[in-house]
């Protein structure tokens, strides 16, 4: 069973400046809930309880989002608006929150590794709340690939084919097609220049990793942009065992650009209309 998931969570969040000088990125809403709720919830259906997340200087505002408000909750107590505050009070009662800093912004690959002692010596999760994935058609994409996970129980990272002109904005991968949605990555490419690109498949922030992970990491150099990067150590857990890469079923969302932010926004709004007009017309 995998019961953690790890959010890193200390970057700068620069492409949403001057929004995040002081209000950290994960808490940019999507309507009217922050980014790193919509992650929580989706590590939660796929039966996850123990969230992880590293953090950094001006990012308290996520702790005391997934805690109690006396004041506020003591005000708005037995008035109309209290089922404002039943989901995020329900996620608070569900599960328990661990938090570590990452001091210097060293990379993703920097940030997994700080999470090690909230983790310990279990396959875990990891999601990027910036990258906000949904389902219409069935389950979120973390609970599709602990399914994965319990079949092949090897590290998985979610993929996603993207325009040959983007690849260099992700980490690529490329392998051998086990099933229509399932390849065993054989390559691994942080960025690479469209021309080089092993394949179009992109990693998103969704990732299924084994402990091991943690003493690979260790040994990763800085790679490009001088970040320890996960995709190094990646490579070096496909090189040594197995790694899969996985379609996943649903839409991603890359709310850590402004293009990705907007285009959520329109579609959470959307759906959440379409679904009041629904219920008005069951009523
Ligand atoms: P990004 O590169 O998208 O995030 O990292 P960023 O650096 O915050 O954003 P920009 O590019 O400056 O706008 C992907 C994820 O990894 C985390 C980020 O918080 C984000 O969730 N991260 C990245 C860390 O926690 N630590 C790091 O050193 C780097």
């Amino acid at each position: 069973m995998i019961k953690k998931c790890l959010f890193p969570a200390a970057g700068y969040g620069t492409r949403f400046l001057p929004a995040t000088k002081a209000m950290p990125k994960e808490m940019l809403p999507i309507m009217a809930k922050p980014l790193i709720q919509y992650g929580v919830e989706e590590a939660v259906e796929a039966g996850m309880d123990i969230m992880a997340i590293i953090t950094g200087r001006g990012k308290r505002a996520i702790e005391d989002h997934f805690d109690v408000s006396f004041e506020l909750e003591h005000q708005i107590y037995g008035t109309p608006k209290e089922y404002l505050l039943h989901e995020i009070r329900d996620l608070i009662n569900k599960c328990t929150f661990t938090y570590t800093r990452q001091i210097e912004m060293k990379g993703l690959g920097d940030a997994i590794y700080k999470g090690r002692v909230l983790i310990g010596d279990e396959p875990f999760a990891v999601l990027l709340a910036d990258d906000l994935c949904t389902n219409e058609e069935g389950e979120g994409i973390l609970a599709q690939m602990v399914k994965v996970y319990n079949k092949y129980r090897c590290s998985i990272v979610a993929v996603q084919e993207v325009p040959m002109d983007q690849v260099d904005k992700y980490g690529v991968v490329a392998g051998k097609s086990i099933d229509t949605d399932l390849i065993m990555v054989d390559t691994m490419v942080e960025k690479p220049d469209p021309k080089e690109a092993p394949s179009n498949l992109a990693i998103i922030g969704r990732y299924i990793l084994t402990p091991d992970i943690f003493d690979l990491i260790k040994e990763t150099k800085p790679g490009k942009g001088g970040e320890i990067q996960i995709t190094d150590a990646l490579m070096a857990q496909a090189k040594k065992g197995m790694v899969m890469a996985y379609k996943f079923k649903g839409r991603r969302f890359d709310c850590g650009s402004i293009d990705g932010f907007v285009e959520a926004t329109n579609y959470f709004y959307e759906h959440s209309k379409r679904n009041d007009e629904k219920e008005k017309k069951q009523k």
